[in-house]
């Protein structure tokens, strides 16, 4: 009997332990990013990529991605071009993987009003 008293509390516990142990993962994948150069516009988000996409660290971090915010953008080819030739975000961004980066530019330049560039009226149009 003394059993159904102690349960419901250790159940507690360690539901509780569980909201934390998940909260503390969630802070360690490296939250959103947002790049402020050549343009401020694009945002990162690890939520995304790996809590709703399910994609691991290593597919990012073994080569593409320096685990520290804003690194990529100190090169000086973190340009559409390098996307298109595979580097970067174009790794996977490549029509294959996950939507190309020719395409839907608004979905990664969010927040952008008005800006104009070669496929100039898409982006503008679809960055309302
Ligand atoms: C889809 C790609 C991708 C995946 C998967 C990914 N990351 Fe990242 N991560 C990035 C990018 C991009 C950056 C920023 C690098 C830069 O700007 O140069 C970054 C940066 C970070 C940073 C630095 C944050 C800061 O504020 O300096 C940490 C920490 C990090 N990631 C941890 C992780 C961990 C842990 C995982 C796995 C649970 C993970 N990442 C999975 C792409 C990814
Ligand atoms: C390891 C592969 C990988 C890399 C690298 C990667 N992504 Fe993604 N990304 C994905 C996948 C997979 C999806 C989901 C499939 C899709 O939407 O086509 C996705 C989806 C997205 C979305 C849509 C989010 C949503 O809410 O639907 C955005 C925006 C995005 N990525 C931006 C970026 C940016 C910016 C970078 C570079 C800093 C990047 N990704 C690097 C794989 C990657
Ligand atoms: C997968 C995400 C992604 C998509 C899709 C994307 N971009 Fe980008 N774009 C980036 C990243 C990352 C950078 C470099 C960081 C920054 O400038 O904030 C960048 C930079 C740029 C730049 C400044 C550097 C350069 O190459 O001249 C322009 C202009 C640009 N993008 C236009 C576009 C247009 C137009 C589209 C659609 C045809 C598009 N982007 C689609 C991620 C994306």
């Amino acid at each position: 009997m003394k059993n159904y008293i102690i349960n419901p509390m250790t159940a507690a516990i360690l539901a509780l332990s569980l909201l934390l142990a998940g909260a503390a993962v969630g802070q360690e994948h490296g939250g959103d990013i947002v790049y402020s150069k050549p343009l401020k516009s694009v945002t990162f988000s690890h939520k995304v990529h790996v809590e709703d996409k399910g994609l691991i660290c290593d597919m990012c971090h073994a080569r593409t991605f320096e685990m520290k915010a804003l690194s990529a953008q100190e090169n000086g080819d973190f340009k559409m071009q390098a996307l298109y030739d595979g580097k970067y975000c174009g790794a996977c961004h490549n029509g294959t993987m996950a939507f190309a980066s020719n395409s839907r530019c608004a979905t990664c330049h969010t927040g952008v009003k008005g800006y104009k560039t070669q496929p100039g009226e898409q982006a503008a149009a679809s960055a309302h």
